[in-house]
């Protein structure tokens, strides 16, 4: 098969790794990719919004399989445009629009779990004319507050405030959409839910699911989780407090009701769900759903996935899921995100990144999040930049091989947390 995968972050460079060693591929192009994926397939300079460059160049290549890595393509319709085209026949692995909606519109989202029974935090969703409504429903609630703008907003729409003024201000702000633009024109207010946190991943077309593994990701700037967000520092997978019974329950509170509200609902859906849970005392809630893999979840999930993924993923789209194993290793992996300094905030790129030639004998992977090679050099080129996953026996093990590929990559201002996966390794 020729495949086309989209996308340019460590979650796309696991995902072309994974591609690259099945046995059904016959050509892999990554648009627009990274410099750590040109040696797994060709980098084709294409910008994923650019509905009708994509079918041209699926045409011109003779694709019969297009992966979307990203959420914002499928939020507003590749999926749609691909499969809906009469100038091609291609499968799409990612969601068409209306089912992207769970992760595009955190309301579309709340009321789809409220009309499926699926544990969640209390809410209230208010638009712009509806700002003294907002304010007085923060009475409902003790602090912290939690305010969310209801579009795609990069990770950064969730606010978190225990000062009710600052609620206030927030509010206004998201609401005249002086914050998050279009995406906070419509704000959803939810009661703060205090657990820890989780995510599960399955496939599924809509009617049967597979699960992947599960992954703990350590989404604050700083050590003992402070400091601003950012798309993700660090990964563990399997995460040590998802026990069977917490699986159990999430499985048929959670997942299971998904997959039947989406049949129920007349959406179709074949792609990724991800589901970011929150523990609380011993109850799953879901917290927020993604269509899509996670980064850097996808750089621990996917090495401990042991079937074809292309086998995988051909099942999906030709109603044939049911008949496939994915099989899951033992082993751990963890990754830890080598990140620019400054990073969330402004940081410099073209940064030449030094060792990465001299990683033999770790029992671990690369994967470049925002990298590119000039002159054949690599150099920095986002604010994470590499995802230097570890595998082990056990977290203990991965994390060592993690720590020691940090040792030895670095660029000028590289800077990583040195506590990924200690807060589960103290509990173990
Ligand atoms: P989201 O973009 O919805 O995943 O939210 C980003 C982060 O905000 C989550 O990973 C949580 O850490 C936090 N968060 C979101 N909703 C809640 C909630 N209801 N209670 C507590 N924390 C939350
Ligand atoms: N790491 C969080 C996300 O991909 O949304």
């Amino acid at each position: 098969m020729n495949v086309l995968l989209i996308g340019s972050g460590g979650r796309e460079h696991a995902l072309a790794w994974k591609l690259h060693q099945s046995s059904l591929l016959t050509s892999l192009h990554i648009a627009p990719g990274n410099a750590g994926m040109a040696g797994l397939g060709t980098l084709a300079d294409l910008d994923p919004m650019d509905f009708a460059a994509v079918e041209r160049y699926v045409k011109r290549n003779d694709i019969h399989q297009v992966v979307v890595g990203p959420e914002a393509p499928l939020v507003a319709g590749l999926a749609d445009y691909l499969l809906d085209s009469d100038k091609i026949d291609v499968q799409v692995v990612g969601p068409r629009a209306a089912g992207a909606q769970l992760e595009g519109s955190k309301e579309f989202a709340k009321q789809f779990m409220k009309r499926h029974n699926i544990p969640t935090a209390r809410y209230g969703s208010f638009t712009g004319e509806q700002l003294d409504a907002a304010i007085a429903f923060l009475d409902e609630f003790e602090a912290p507050y939690v305010l969310k703008a209801d579009g795609l907003a990069a990770g950064k729409g969730v606010i978190i405030t225990s000062s009710r003024e600052e609620a206030e201000a927030t509010l206004k702000d998201m609401l005249s959409g002086t914050s998050f633009g279009d995406a906070g024109r419509r704000v959803v207010i939810e009661e703060f839910l205090d657990g820890i946190e989780v995510s599960l991943f399955c496939v599924t077309d809509g009617h049967h699911f597979k699960m992947l593994p599960s992954a703990k990701d350590y989404k604050r700037v700083g050590e003992g989780d402070t400091g601003p967000n950012t798309g993700g520092m660090g990964a563990i997978s399997p995460v040590p407090f998802v026990s069977p019974e917490f699986q159990e329950k999430a499985m048929n509170q959670i997942v299971i009701p998904t997959i039947k509200g989406l049949e129920k609902d007349g959406i179709p859906y074949c792609g990724f769900v991800f589901f970011g849970l929150i523990k609380v005392g011993g109850d799953p809630f879901v917290i927020e759903y993604n269509c899509r893999l996670g980064d850097p979840e996808t750089e621990v999930i996917l090495p401990r996935v042991q079937s074809d993924l292309l086998h995988v993923f051909d099942s999906l789209c030709t109603g044939m899921l049911t008949e496939v194993d994915v099989v899951i290793e033992e082993r751990a992996a963890s990754t830890v995100i080598l990140a620019s300094g400054g990073y969330p905030g402004a940081y410099e790129k073209g940064m030449e990144i030094e060792g990465l030639d001299a990683l033999n004998g770790i029992d671990g992977m690369v994967f470049h999040a925002g990298t590119k090679e000039v002159r054949r050099k690599v150099l920095s080129n986002g604010g994470r930049v590499l995802a230097l996953t570890g595998f082990g026996l056990d977290l203990e093990s991965a994390l060592k091989n993690s720590y020691q590929l940090a040792a030895r990559v670095n660029f000028d201002g590289a800077f990583c947390r040195n506590d990924i996966g200690a807060d589960v390794m103290e509990s173990i």
